[in-house]
């Protein structure tokens, strides 16, 4: 099943279950909202989960970009993304977490053909409603108390119960706090608290439903791939990106996620800069330029086939031209290579004068001489 199949195939379910189908947004979330980017399906209807009516209705679905610099690290791994799609579904206090998680099982084992021997659930201690349904639908279920879903440090929040999948070979071992071969697909939120600014929980008056289910963790079990990176999404990018810059796996991965990634920021309306959506499009630029030029600093984005580019830029729907991506890629690449150059020789001036760099170095290196740390640790790795 192709990643177009799939979405369809989920909206459809929730649209003969009275949903409404809304257009995801931009990974730049709403005013007032608390985190840099869209992080999670919910952002764009928080005030609908806090009790503004939507205009559509009670029962929404969707597809939504996302990106979580909190994953950065993991990325390379088989299951982690900087930039990702979440099929969403929400019921602002209409039907309740019971009857999502019974639709959930119904569309990942009778629809999607999953099998259900290999899934898993988890919730959190308070939930006394969730365990009772896994029961009856013969999965099992952990207690946890990481189950509690919240929208960055305010807003609303709430018990969450997640689906996992097993991916080992084999028979299933162990639950998913105590086997990484479970792997989350689904996340089913019970709203049913605002956190205000003094971290006090007030109760919403009308619990909502908040679900969000990873759209490449789905589809790489769908097309029985061993990695997000084998879906049909990424197939462009495995074509050309190894032939062109041979690198190890996990960094071939890394340099995929984080240029498509910043393909999707750009398109976005971001550009690089020092700070907030701007450091976080310049470092995964940087981070990706770094491990091109370990082995080759003379290979360029400038060499990015066309094809990645339009292909990123009509997946995700993003108003730019290929050209106007290009122009903020190779300029951001020009200023790291001109900044590496210089900042070469400071710091090995520096390091001949007084040995090993001291905090005092880091802190005078980046206010006198404009180099930020993390570009000085490049320096000093490579
Ligand atoms: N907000 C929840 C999550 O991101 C469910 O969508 O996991």
């Amino acid at each position: 099943m192709q990643t177009d199949q799939m979405v369809r195939t989920f909206v459809d379910f929730y649209l003969a279950r009275g949903h409404r189908e809304i257009t995801g947004t931009t990974l730049i979330p709403p005013p007032g909202d608390p985190v840099l980017f869209t992080t999670s399906g919910m952002h764009p209807l928080t005030a609908n989960i806090e009790g503004e009516p939507h205009p559509l209705g009670r029962r929404l679905v969707d597809v939504q970009r996302c990106l979580r610099t909190t994953d950065l690290d993991e990325v390379g791994d088989d299951t982690h993304l900087t930039t990702f799609e979440m099929l969403g579904t929400w019921s602002f206090g209409d039907y309740d977490g019971p009857q999502s998680l019974r639709w959930g099982h119904e569309l990942l084992v009778g629809r999607l053909g999953l099998d259900p021997g290999r899934l898993h659930a988890t919730v959190h201690p308070t939930d006394l409603l969730a365990p009772p349904v896994w029961d009856e639908l013969g999965v099992p279920v952990e207690r946890t108390d990481e189950n509690w879903w919240s929208n960055g440090p305010t807003g609303p929040c709430g018990p969450d119960s997640e689906i996992f999948y097993w991916t080992g070979d084999g028979p299933p071992t162990g639950t998913p706090t105590t086997d990484t071969r479970w792997v989350e697909i689904w996340n089913h939120v019970t709203m049913l608290y605002r956190r205000g600014d003094d971290g006090s929980l007030t109760p919403l008056d009308q619990p909502s439903v908040d679900t969000g289910l990873g759209l490449e963790r789905l589809v790489t079990i769908l097309q029985g791939g061993s990695s997000v990176y084998d879906t049909d999404g990424f197939a462009p990018w495995r074509r050309h990106v190894p032939p062109l810059w041979p690198l190890r796996e996990t960094d071939t991965r890394v340099v995929c996620d984080h240029l498509r990634s910043a393909i999707v920021v750009i398109g976005d309306g971001v550009t690089p800069s020092n700070t907030g959506r701007g450091y976080v499009l310049r470092r995964l630029l940087r981070r990706s330029l770094t491990l091109l030029w370990r082995d080759d600093p003379a290979r360029t984005l400038g060499d990015l086939p066309p094809e990645l580019l339009t292909h990123t830029i009509t997946h995700f729907g993003l108003p730019i031209s290929p050209s106007s991506v290009r122009e903020v890629l190779l300029a951001e690449e020009k200023r790291f290579r001109t900044l590496l150059t210089r900042g070469r020789q400071i710091v090995s001036r520096r390091l001949h004068r007084t040995g090993p760099l001291t905090e005092a170095d880091f802190r005078d290196l980046h206010d006198t001489h404009g180099l930020p740390r993390d570009l000085v640790e490049t320096l000093l790795n490579h």
